[in-house]
């Protein structure tokens, strides 16, 4: 989604750190981009449809030596677009008060049509169709001499959700930023001040940051940082270091952020685990949850939100919590669980799972869940995001940063975290201490596990390869194996836009068998855990169609192995672990099929990596 940068500096120039921050939110997705700086006379503004690097082209081509060199303060902006399209009018900054102030914005401004209207009528006139325009003249309309005033008054009558930075012309030593749902966070380095939307873009120049709160807005000078409230009364937030560097976000000899997510995962699995696992009373130790045995013992039903690839690992969730807790629990799409008249109170728990912890419907789901009083928590990459916090209590993944848009070692760092919530409330009930055990003892497992099938890459790849040019695969899983079919089904759509499905194994003759022929490969998870047999029913049914089939099998199972086209074997795994150790080889899968394609695979077309627009 859209990525916010700001720099400010007493004299290093800023368009040089502004473009690498841009660099770094390019993994977030976006089709246009823009820049404004300060100059002493005036602002120098610059948009470009396209990459950044085109963005980087055109102010190598039209920023004089003496702008680039006095310019010291500065915004920029990445669009992924919402209102209007893709053009150069419709990218940020944009621009109010006859080219005297400049505005980005993450976000969507709900109601706009009637603040436009409003200004049209006072003569404003529009250049483009965005909802963020409106942001710009409302400040500048307000601006009687004091921009923080100016942006208070203007952001009050905002409906809808706003990260924003914006320069002035008229106060050229000052910048201001605000939070409202979309994340903004601000570096404070030895002489510079950056302001990012996401702290990838901050690390490469300090880890000091300070994470503004919803109704923040603060005035930033180059040697200051004063936040306000949005009656612009003075409000405090605390300077936090960040816990990892520059190191993680660079791809570190992998040609994509993708294959290096893939590969870090058994130490990402380490750190979800470390710590939280209890060998001798068999049971996991997740005190972020901040639930007593009395509370975890009340629950009722589980209610498992997240959209996408968070979605699938919550569905895998459901497999975990009826099995080792005797717990019903429901996997819901986020949106849709908030649209339809949500049924969860003080007996249900509602889980959240989202990477990124900004997704917008998973966000609105949380807020839902909370005012109708169920117990709510959050299972989040990113410390500090949104729903970490508003959910209170939760598990951090501890995976590191994700960069790739297709997400890899959150899902595998998630079911994880679901897997040990699972142990955790199944010690409060049916799971005696030596299952409790086995569980720990399997879990401590994952990050090796995982190891044995990275091993396995080139023959992934080799399976990749005979059915690189497919137009249509399908992706078949039973039970717990099912979520890991719709997974591996979204990674190839995602990074290589291969049309592909993911049904439960014994769906597939209830109508899709129909669209099976040579040119559909399907893709079958037949790990040996129960239900494999049936499914291997299944992998008959498709080549009876003369579809090729591609194998997840167990190792040493000839049985498997012999009746499919192409076997791809895996370690042997209990059933709680088999979706980890699946889909790791569909990872691996989609990623050389994408490859083979020539795909742009860190930075699928139409996505973005964090949706904060509901
Ligand atoms: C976007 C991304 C997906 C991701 C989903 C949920 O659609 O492209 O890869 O799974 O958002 O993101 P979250 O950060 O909530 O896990």
């Amino acid at each position: 989604m859209c990525g916010i940068v700001g720099f400010m500096s007493r004299n290093t120039p800023a368009a040089g750190p502004l473009v690498s921050g841009l660099h770094r939110l390019e993994y977030r997705g976006y089709d246009s981009a823009g820049v404004a700086l300060v100059a002493p006379d005036g602002l120098r503004v610059y948009k470009q449809t396209g990459k950044v690097a085109e963005l980087d082209a055109l102010l190598k081509r039209e920023l004089s030596e003496e702008d680039r060199r006095r310019c010291t303060i500065g915004i920029a902006h990445t669009r992924w677009a919402t209102h209007g399209l893709p053009t150069r009018e419709n990218a940020h900054p944009h621009l109010a008060g006859g080219g005297t102030l400049a505005l980005v914005h993450n976000g969507i401004v709900e109601n706009y049509a009637s603040l436009r209207a409003g200004l049209e009528k006072r003569g404003v006139q529009f250049v483009s169709q965005t909802d963020t325009e409106v942001l710009a003249h409302l400040v500048a309309h307000y601006d009687q001499g004091d921009l923080l005033a100016a942006t208070c008054k203007a952001l009050r009558r905002v409906e809808g959700t706003y990260g924003i930075a914006l320069v002035s012309a008229k106060h050229p030593g000052e910048m201001i930023v605000a939070r409202k749902g979309s994340p903004l966070v601000i570096g404070v380095g030895e002489s510079d001040i950056v302001v990012a939307s996401d702290v990838s873009a901050i690390v490469a120049f300090t880890r000091q940051v300070i994470y503004l709160k919803d109704g923040d807005v603060a005035r930033i000078t180059p040697g200051s940082v004063d936040i306000h409230s949005l009656d612009n009364a003075p409000v405090s937030r605390e300077v936090q270091e960040v816990d990892w560097d520059i190191g993680a976000i660079e791809k570190g000899g992998y040609e994509h952020f993708m294959l290096k997510e893939i590969f870090e995962q058994p130490d990402a699995l380490r750190n979800t685990i470390r710590g939280r696992l209890d060998p001798t009373g068999g049971t996991a130790i997740l005190s972020g949850l901040n639930l007593s045995p009395r509370e975890l013992a009340a629950i009722r039903r589980l209610v498992i939100i997240g959209c996408g690839t968070s979605l699938h690992a919550g569905m895998v969730g459901k497999y975990l919590f009826e099995d080792l807790a005797d717990i019903p629990a429901s996997p819901e799409q986020a949106a849709e669980f908030r649209y339809c008249n949500p049924i969860v109170g003080p007996d249900d728990w509602v889980i959240a799972l989202s990477q990124s912890g900004e997704t917008a419907d998973t966000l609105a789901a949380v807020r839902e869940s909370i005012r109708k009083g169920a117990l709510v928590s959050g299972l989040c990459n990113v410390v500090g995001s949104t729903i970490a916090r508003e959910a209170g209590r939760g598990v951090y993944l501890h995976a590191g940063p994700e960069i790739s848009v297709a997400s890899t070692k959150a899902f595998t760092a998630q079911v994880t975290a679901l897997l040990m919530t699972a142990l955790k409330l199944g010690r409060t009930r049916r799971l005696s201490r030596e299952e409790g055990i086995r569980l720990v003892a399997e879990i401590m497992r994952i990050p090796d596990l995982i190891s044995a099938v990275l091993e396995r890459n080139d023959a992934i790849a080799r399976a990749a390869e005979k059915h690189a040019n497919a137009n249509d695969m399908f992706f078949i899983g039973r039970g717990i194996l099912y979520p890991t079919a719709l997974e591996g089904a979204l990674k190839i759509k995602e990074i290589a836009y291969v049309h592909a499905e993911g049904y439960q194994a014994a769906e597939l003759k209830h109508g899709p068998i129909a669209l099976l022929c040579p040119k559909t490969p399907v893709v079958a998870l037949l790990a040996d855990i129960p239900g494999k047999e049936k499914t291997l029913g299944n992998v008959q049914e498709c080549r009876a169609r003369r579809a090729p089939v591609i194998g997840l099998v167990t190792e040493g199972d000839s049985e498997a192995a012999a009746a499919v086209d192409d076997a791809i074997t895996l370690p042997p795994t209990s059933r709680e672990l088999a979706p980890i150790v699946s889909v790791v080889a569909l990872q691996l899968f989609a990623y050389h099929v994408a490859r083979l394609r020539g795909c742009e695979i860190d930075q699928p077309r139409n996505l973005a990596k964090s949706v904060t627009v509901e």
